[in-house]
Order: structure tokens, then sequence, then C-alpha cells
């Protein structure tokens, strides 16, 4: 089985970007902290970050068919119908993560068009966000729900 995280926007800025509210680590870091996860619960891993919206898209699209996505589509999560329609098109039971708590900041972090065609939403971790992410997709697998 495989588990698909995808990034959106400025994620790659990871480490050097407002590190006050992102932090220190890089998207390196983060992928290396996946690849732990997903290895240690049976799961093979594909780990991509993109900045533009279609190319987001298209990564979606490819995840048909693997067990999971774990997305964060960063500031796309705030605008993007097209993400959210590409979620809902796959059929593939998706986790919404951000490294900081959207809800604590500005209000138009206050509302994802992601969150309702995904399974479940985690926030304000950091990249302990992606690790919760990942073990929740594999979680519903040992439930079985
Ligand atoms: C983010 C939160 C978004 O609001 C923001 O646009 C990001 C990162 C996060 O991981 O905290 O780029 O998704």
């Amino acid at each position: 089985d495989t588990i698909h995280v995808l990034n959106g926007p400025n994620l790659n800025l990871l480490g050097t970007r407002e590190p006050g509210i992102y932090g220190a680590a890089t998207l390196a870091d983060v992928e290396a902290l996946c690849r732990d996860t997903a290895s240690r619960l049976g799961f093979e891993l594909v780990f991509r970050q993109s900045n533009h919206e279609g190319e987001l898209v298209d990564l979606i699209q490819a995840a048909k068919g693997a067990f999971g996505i774990v997305l964060n589509a960063a500031a796309y999560t705030h605008t993007s119908v097209a993400l959210r329609d590409a979620i809902a098109a796959v059929g593939v039971p998706a986790v919404e993560v951000h490294l900081s708590n959207t809800f604590a900041r500005e209000p138009f972090r206050h509302h994802s068009y992601l969150s309702p065609v995904v399974r479940g939403v985690i926030c304000g971790f950091g990249p302990q966000s992606y690790v919760l992410g990942i073990t929740a997709l594999a979680a519903t697998r040992q439930a079985g729900a």
C-alpha cells in the first residue's frame, strides 16, 4: 500500500520561511520523518511538493488507487475549488494537514475548501501533523474503518 504526501506552495522554503510560525525543520526533514513513519507502519511513500495549483491537481489524480493521501495544500487550502474537486474525484481517503494551527491565525485561514471532502484534519503540531496524518490513515486499515 502507498501513501502520497503532497505539499503545496512555499513549503519548499520550510526552515527559512517565517520560522516563528513554521519552525526550523526543512521540507527534507519533514520528508525524512514521513519516510520513517510510513516504513514503520508498512507503507510505501510518495512525497512531492509543488508551487503550482494545476500540478497539485495532477499529483492528486496520480494518487488514484493509492491507500491514502496526506495533503498540506498550504495557501491553496483557502482558495482552491480545483484541489477540492480533485480530492473528491479520485475517491482516495485523504487527511488535510497543516504545520500551524490555522484557527489561531488570521480569519482567512479559518476556512478550508478541502475539509468537507477529506477524512479528517490535523493542524498545529508542526512536522508531527504529518506523522499523525499518516498514522491516522494507517489506523483506518487496522480498524477496517
Ligand atoms: C499551512 C497553513 C496555510 O494557511 C499557509 O498558507 C501555509 C502553510 C501550514 O502548514 O500551517 O502555507 O498550510
